[in-house]
């Protein structure tokens, strides 16, 4: 006898890939009108399960059942008739299509034998509408900022009726009102019956969204557990051993000034902005998504140009505009969009890790292979980086695996000022400790470390000093005995003026 409320049903999966088992063994299942987190460390093999699902991939072994019948799922096609929509974490959206064509890609509304665009742009419209985001129907995909990707992808699984609705980590690139907008349309959603997979990293999303928690370890689903269940005894179902300090950061010493911005100004972007960076020291930047933290740090590194103002490293001002300059004398930036600017897809992870060290040490004349095969081993190691071996091509990492790969290129390189763009985006709370012990050693060693984070208990947990940015200014600066999140959050929303509020105390 089925049940009625099963909507569908895993037993025994696998799949393997050349050189690696990436499910060896799952079970799950998911219920009319529930949220089922699945919940795993980078690499454990959540995003390959759902692609099983999406038809993305077929499995080596196992049963997949939907409402109660054994089905196979051969591509996208398959998995959308039987009412399965899916949101991958890597965007599959089409950059050069409108908004509205990409919702209603292969299922345009026609008029005699006509593709109905009137019709087309009023529905995304009314679809978007839900979603809350503000944005054309008739804007192309490629002009759109990462939350509004997100939201589009999220109006095109509505646009389906899908009854299964899966969602390969929503929230990491979501701000917290993005998030809260999400999680209200996933529960009207549930309280439609649709049944939800959620991916997520952010534990404390589990209680306020999940129902069931099903954890997968090394390709294993090793347990199901209620979403109540506490964060730390989720972690150790999930890593295999509970994590004393999530933020263990270590002051270090504080030396001369390594990175000095003074009245930087891109017209219209970011405004007089300045600050220094110590030899010694983590500087957090806090804003809202917007603020431009990222601007600025792109124009520090040379990425992009500024009108005004000046970037110095040690006290020697940098040619504007020039990346090479910049690395240099030291910066290095890991950026916010890493598929984008951090990685070469189908280079191996040791070439990945040598790009930058590799420039510098060809350009000295010598290039030391083994030494730099050994680095690479070493920081892949440390980063606890999931692959078959240092040959594997970085496309076929996890999302997770990737992130840890451009850090761990950056950190190899030897620089003395890491800015480093929402780092643990996308990355498992284990291996968030990880970098942070990095941080820790860089910053022993004497690097200045600048870290733009809207993850804020991290920026308040790592931060020495943290600069608040509010519509492309700096609104204020706290130390860290006087950041709280309150603090942070009052200036992120504050309208700053040219002038910078003294800190307290000075
Ligand atoms: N096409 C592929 N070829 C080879 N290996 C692959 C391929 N796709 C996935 N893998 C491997 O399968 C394992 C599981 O990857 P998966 O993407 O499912 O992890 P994940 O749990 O989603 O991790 P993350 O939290 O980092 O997104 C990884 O070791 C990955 O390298
Ligand atoms: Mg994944």
């Amino acid at each position: 006898m089925s049940d009625p409320d099963e909507l569908l049903r895993i037993e025994g999966i696998r799949k393997t890939f050349p050189g690696v088992v990436a499910l060896d063994g799952v079970d799950f299942d998911l219920r009319r009108g529930e949220v089922h987190v699945l919940l795993g460390e980078n690499g454990a093999g959540k995003s390959t399960l759902i692609k099983m699902l999406s038809g993305a991939h077929t499995p080596d072994a196992g049963r997949i059942l939907v409402g109660g019948e054994e089905t196979r799922i051969h591509g996208a096609q398959d998995s959308e008739r039987l009412g399965i929509a899916t949101i991958y974490q890597e965007f599959n959206l089409v950059p050069d299509l409108t908004v509205a064509e990409n919702i209603f890609l292969g299922r345009q509304p026609r008029r005699f034998g006509m593709i109905d665009r009137k019709r087309m742009e009023t529905d995304a419209e009314v679809l978007l509408k839900r979603v809350g985001v503000d944005v054309s129907p008739r804007a192309r995909v490629r002009e759109l900022g990462i939350a509004r990707l997100q939201m589009v992808e999220i109006a095109k699984a509505l646009s389906l009726h899908a009854r299964v609705l899966i969602m390969d980590e929503p929230t990491a690139v979501l701000t917290s009102e993005e998030v809260d907008k999400l999680f209200a349309i996933v529960r009207s959603l549930r309280e439609d019956g649709v049944g939800i997979v959620f991916i997520t990293h952010h534990l404390e999303e589990i209680a306020a969204l999940g129902d069931r928690v099903t954890v997968i370890r090394d390709g294993r689903s090793v347990g199901q557990v209620p979403a109540t269940t506490p964060e730390d005894e989720l972690v150790r179902l999930m890593v295999g051993r509970s994590i004393e300090q999530q933020y263990p950061r270590e002051r270090a010493d504080k030396g001369a000034a390594l990175l000095t911005v003074e009245g930087l100004t891109r017209d219209g972007v970011f405004h007089d902005v300045g600050f220094e960076v110590h030899a010694g020291e983590v500087v957090g930047i806090a804003g809202l998504v917007g603020a431009g933290r990222t601007e600025v740090v792109r124009a520090v590194f040379g990425a992009d140009p500024y009108d005004k103002g000046a970037v110095k490293v040690a006290g020697t001002a940098l040619k504007r505009h020039d990346v090479n300059a910049a690395m240099a004398a030291g910066i290095g930036l890991i950026p916010e969009d890493r598929k984008g600017q951090g990685l070469v897809l189908d280079a191996s992870v040791e070439e990945n890790l040598g790009l930058v060290t590799l420039r510098g040490a060809t350009r000295a004349g010598l290039v030391d292979l083994k030494g730099q095969r050994e680095a690479a081993a070493r920081i892949a190691g440390q980063l606890g980086v999931r692959m078959a071996g240092l040959g594997q091509h970085v496309r076929t990492l996890s999302g997770g695996n990737q992130q840890k790969v451009v850090i761990g290129k950056w950190l190899l390189a030897d620089t003395r000022v890491l800015i480093l763009d929402e780092p643990t985006r996308g990355i498992d709370v284990g291996a968030k400790v990880e970098i942070y012990q990095l941080i820790n050693e860089l910053t022993a060693a004497g690097a200045a470390v600048l870290m733009i984070s809207s993850d804020l208990p991290e920026v308040l947990g790592m931060s020495d000093r943290v600069l608040v940015m509010a519509q492309g200014r700096i609104a204020g600066e706290l130390a860290a005995d006087e950041a709280t999140q309150d603090a942070v959050m009052a200036l992120a929303v504050s309208t700053p003026t040219t002038e910078v509020e003294a800190p307290r105390g000075r």
